[in-house]
C-alpha cells in the first residue's frame, strides 16, 4: 500500500545492519511471535487501531524484529498510518526489514551505541520528525537512561500525541494475587536448579561452584544484567510526568503463559538464566561445552516443571500505560 511519507523523510538508512545476514539470535526471537504470552500485544493493538488516524505517524520504539507493527498491518492491511521502527538492535532492525521492508508504510532507525559517550543515540538524533503516537512494547523496564530516553520521545512527538507503553515486568500494585511478574520466573529456576544440582548426580559436576559465594555472586551480577530488576509503576509514571508525558490510563492485564513456550524463550538465554552450569567465559575463563548447555537447558525445564507443579501454564501480569504528550 502507498503511504506518503512527509518530505525528504529516508525510509530505511543506507547503513551496513540493513545488508548483512540475518542473525541466528534474531530468528530465535521472532518465535516469541507464535508464543500464546504474545497475546500480550493484543490489547495495545485494539489501542492503537482506535487511535490512529489516516495520514499519521507511529514510532515503535524498541520495536525489535517487527512483530507488533506485522500485526499491526495485518489486522488492518489498508491501513493509512507509516510506521518507524526504532532499535536499539541492528540485528533485530535487520530481522524486521527482512519482514515488512518491502511496505512502504514501514521505516527503520537504528540507536548506535556511542562508545565515547558510553550511551545510546536518542531517538531525536536518528529521526526529525513530530510523530502522532508512539508505542512501546516489552521493552521500558529495559531503558538504563530511562529519563534520558523518555525526554527524546517527547522532542519526536507532536502536544496531542498518544503515548502506549505496556510491560510484563513492572511491579504493579493491582497485580492479581497468583500472578506471576514474568522475568521473577528467572530467579525461582536458578533458586530451584540449585537445589536440584544438589540432590541429583548427574549434576554433581555443578556442586562446587554453589559453594563458592564470590563467584555465584558474579553469576547473579550476569542474571540481573540479562533480566533486570523490576522497578515499582510509580518509577514510570513519574518519569512521564516528568517528559511532558501525561498519564491517561493505566490497565492491568493477565496473560496465560504456557510453561513451555517461556522455556523455549529462555533456552535462548540460558547462559544468563543458568551461567554457572558450565561457565561462562568472563566468568569462569571458559565458556560451556555443549554438554554442560545440555545440562542448562534440562535444568531450566526441570525447574518450571517444580516451579508450576507440572501445570501447563501461568498467569503473568501485564501493564499497559496510556498517556499523551502535552
Ligand atoms: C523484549 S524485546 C521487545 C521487542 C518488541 N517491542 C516486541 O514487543 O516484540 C526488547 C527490545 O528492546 C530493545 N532495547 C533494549 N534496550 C534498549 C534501550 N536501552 N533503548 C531502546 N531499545 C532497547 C531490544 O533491542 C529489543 O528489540
Amino acid at each position: 500500500m502507498d503511504y506518503e511519507w512527509p518530505e525528504g523523510m529516508v525510509r530505511v538508512p543506507e547503513q551496513d545492519w540493513a545488508t548483512q545476514p540475518l542473525g541466528a539470535l534474531a530468528l530465535k526471537y521472532d518465535t516469541v511471535e507464535r508464543h500464546g504470552w504474545y497475546d500480550n500485544l493484543e490489547p495495545t493493538l485494539d489501542q492503537l487501531q482506535a487511535a490512529l488516524q489516516p495520514g499519521q505517524v507511529l514510532i515503535d520504539y524498541s520495536g525489535g524484529t517487527g512483530i507488533l507493527i506485522d500485526r499491526l498491518f495485518r489486522r488492518d492491511p489498508e491501513l493509512d498510518v507509516g510506521a518507524v521502527i526504532v532499535d536499539a538492535s541492528p540485528k533485530f532492525l535487520r530481522l524486521a526489514l527482512e519482514k515488512l521492508g518491502d511496505d512502504e508504510r514501514v521505516a527503520s532507525r537504528w540507536l548506535q551505541f556511542l562508545k565515547p559517550d558510553r550511551r545510546l543515540q536518542t531517538l531525536d538524533e536518528v529521526l526529525d520528525i513530530e510523530a502522532d503516537a508512539l508505542v512501546s512494547t516489552n521493552a521500558i523496564h529495559l531503558y538504563y537512561g530511562l529519563d534520558d530516553t523518555l525526554a527524546s520521545w517527547r522532542r519526536c512527538l507532536q502536544a496531542g500525541a498518544s503515548v502506549f507503553v505496556q510491560s510484563g515486568n513492572i511491579r504493579n500494585p493491582d497485580q492479581p494475587e497468583g500472578s506471576w511478574i514474568i522475568d521473577e520466573t528467572v530467579g525461582e529456576i536458578h533458586r530451584i536448579a540449585m537445589q536440584i544440582v544438589r540432590e541429583n548426580d548427574r549434576f554433581a559436576e555443578y556442586r562446587a561452584v554453589l559453594d563458592d559465594t564470590e563467584t555465584m555472586q558474579a553469576y547473579d551480577k550476569l542474571r540481573n544484567k540479562y533480566f533486570l530488576p523490576v522497578r515499582p509503576l510509580a518509577h514510570y509514571v513519574v518519569a512521564l510526568e516528568k517528559a511532558r508525558i501525561s498519564i491517561d490510563d493505566i490497565d492491568t492485564r493477565l496473560i496465560e503463559a504456557r510453561v513451555g513456550d517461556w522455556c523455549d524463550f529462555l533456552g535462548a538465554y540460558h547462559e544468563g538464566v543458568l551461567g554457572w552450569v558450565g561457565g561462562v567465559k568472563k566468568i569462569s575463563g571458559s565458556d560451556a561445552t555443549p554438554d554442560a548447555v545440555v545440562h542448562r537447558l534440562s535444568l531450566i525445564r526441570t525447574a518450571l516443571k517444580r516451579l508450576f507443579e507440572e501445570r501447563p501454564s501461568f498467569q503473568a501480569c501485564w501493564t499497559y500505560i496510556t498517556a499523551s504528550a502535552r
